[in-house]
């Protein structure tokens, strides 16, 4: 079993850090462009593993793809993050080349690799690696959902002074302030958010979910990778032990949702294939129309890409 982690800046070696240290992968492969930044990282991961009794090897390679052959995942955390005054759009066309360039060298190398792709605008380089790598889309997914249902998660444990495990929640649409998280679909242990909570309070938590990754970006001057790496680890993990479990990911949209031709986020089952189904759900007109919103604002991003 073996992982390649393309980017070894916070991400991504955040993301070969916590994959390490579960003890469920032989070899991680932590590429980067920036000469012996990947060596480094993956040394000082490599001397934490016999503390906590994990064999994982973990290697760092400066910009050799061949080290990457036969991966069954790929992880793309490559590209420029955003600074305050940034938003996730403003990254998009430097990005977009650089998944290209990725996904080409890393396909040639594990052609049966599932790409589990996490540089922003998130749905747009799910799509531009997607187009690049000519594959099968249940192979590229994207993540950003299972992070901002997390953080709606976080917000809501605060305002209510429950335990956040047990929160239930679903998001859908694009990674950015049109995601769609949604109160219907929200529970804790079971019982119907609309029990603690009204839809009026809950859209405040929305709304601060929303702006859960810029007030970190204003935080720190540049954005979040802890949370961001635990949601890479839960795909990793879907697939490798082929769990099928049901987590909001972006995924190509073939008419689910009256939508085509277009990466956003919806619930999907996770298993050794990738995405093995896209779950449609019964949205109501109010949701319907905010998703419609949120994928319009992806779809600009994409036309002007092809533009560019
Ligand atoms: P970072 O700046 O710490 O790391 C990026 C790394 O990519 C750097 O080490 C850089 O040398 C490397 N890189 C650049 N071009 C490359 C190339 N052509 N080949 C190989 N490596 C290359 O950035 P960070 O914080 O790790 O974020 C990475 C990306 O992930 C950003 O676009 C960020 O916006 C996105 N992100 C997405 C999240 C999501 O929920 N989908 C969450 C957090 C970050
Ligand atoms: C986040 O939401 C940067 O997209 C990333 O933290």
């Amino acid at each position: 079993m073996k992982v390649t982690i393309i980017g070894a800046g916070n991400v991504g070696a955040s993301s070969a850090s916590l994959l390490a240290q579960k003890d469920i992968i032989k070899k991680i492969v932590l590429l980067d462009v920036r000469e012996k930044l990947s060596e480094g990282k993956s040394l000082d991961i490599s001397q934490m593993l016999p503390m906590i009794k994990s064999n994982t090897e973990v290697i760092g390679i400066t910009n050799d793809y061949s080290k990457s052959e036969n991966s069954e995942i790929i992880i793309i955390t490559c590209g420029i993050p955003r600074k305050p005054g940034m938003s996730r759009d403003d990254l998009v066309n430097t990005n977009a080349e650089i998944i290209r360039t990725v996904t080409k060298k890393s396909i040639l190398f594990s052609p049966k690799a599932k790409f589990i792709i996490v540089s922003n605008p998130l749905d747009v380089m799910a799509y531009v690696s997607y187009m690049t790598a000519k594959v099968d889309s249940s192979r590229i997914i994207g993540m950003a959902g299972i992070l901002d249902s997390t953080r709606y998660r976080f917000f809501l444990s605060k305002r209510l002074n429950i335990s956040p495990i047990d929160i239930q929640s679903l998001l859908l649409g694009g990674h950015g302030d049109t995601m769609v998280p949604l109160y219907r679909y929200t529970s804790v242990s079971g019982i119907p958010i609309k029990e603690f909570l009204s839809e009026e309070e809950n859209n405040a938590i929305i709304e601060k979910t929303k702006k859960g990754g810029e007030e970190i970006v204003n935080l720190l001057g540049t954005s979040a990778w802890m949370a961001p790496s635990a949601s890479v680890v839960k795909i990793v993990e879907a697939i490798l032990k082929d769990s099928k479990r049901i987590f909001p990911c972006s995924a190509f949209l073939k008419g689910q949702y009256g939508l085509k031709n277009i990466y956003l986020g919806v619930p999907v089952i996770l298993g050794k294939s990738g995405i093995e189904k896209i779950i449609e759900l019964q949205l109501n007109q109010k949701e319907r129309n905010l998703l419609k919103t949120s994928a319009h604002h992806v779809q600009n991003m994409i036309d002007k890409l092809k533009n560019f």
